[in-house]
């Protein structure tokens, strides 16, 4: 399973990818509306970040599929080859994406609550589709089923696009999916920084240095032992 980060704060971002093993960023517009910056500022600040080679999600704003065929046109052409256009899968948006897909874009069909959501976004040629996890969850149904649902429709109709889930809220929704095999997870910093927390494991680590501290001298590491 891939692994981006769902954030715009290029600080935050930085922090992350020093210490994770990321394959890229997305952002929404709510997301980008928290910089209060201009959108393409902040997402070309990213991207010089990140490298050409990482992904970079970035997400169409008109209404119709001839708007959003014209940001598609605009965002790849200042982003970079492997920015992601994302695209809500509402009935401009598959149209949009049925027209992006034959030009060759990379697409990624956002704002997916439902399976069938998702499977007609594959057949419109989307690379990946997002379902929002903690936001199904928050309808009163199983974000995680619904994702796993969707694998399974994928798997058994042999089509190529990928689960790219969003809209984590803890851990333990990350780790089912990274063990059903999805494609890709974009999660925020602090769940991200959640993954690895654990009190048992810092006080592990502590006794084993202090063992060897008593072994050989406060302060000390192999690298002063021979
Ligand atoms: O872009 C989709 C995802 O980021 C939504 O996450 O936390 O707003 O539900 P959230």
């Amino acid at each position: 399973m891939k692994l981006l980060i769902d954030d715009a704060n290029i600080e935050k971002i930085k922090t992350i990818y020093q210490y994770y093993p990321i394959d890229g960023v997305t952002t929404n517009p709510s997301i980008l509306a928290k910089s209060g910056r201009n959108p393409y500022e902040v997402l070309k600040e990213i991207r010089a970040y990140i490298g050409e080679d990482a992904e970079l999600h970035a997400q169409v704003i008109s209404r119709t599929a001839e708007g959003m065929i014209e940001e598609a046109h605009k965002m790849a052409e200042i982003l970079g080859k492997n920015t992601y256009i994302k695209v809500p899968t509402i009935p401009e948006g598959l149209k949009a994406m049925k027209a992006l897909s034959k030009e060759g874009f990379k697409i990624t069909a956002t704002a997916i609550y439902t399976p069938m959501q998702a499977y007609l976004a594959a057949k419109a040629g989307a690379d990946y589709a997002a379902p929002y996890v903690n936001r199904i969850d928050n309808l009163g149904a199983n974000g995680i089923d619904s994702t796993k649902m969707i694998q399974d429709i994928f798997d058994n109709n042999g089509f190529k696009t990928q689960i790219l889930a969003a809209s984590f809220k803890n851990s333990n929704q990350v780790q089912e999916l990274c063990a059903y095999g999805v494609g890709a997870a974009t999660v925020a910093p602090d769940v991200i920084e959640n993954l690895i927390k654990n009190a048992c494991v810092t006080s592990a680590v502590e006794d084993f240095i202090t063992d060897f501290e008593k072994l050989c001298g406060e302060g000390k590491t192999m690298l002063d032992c021979q």
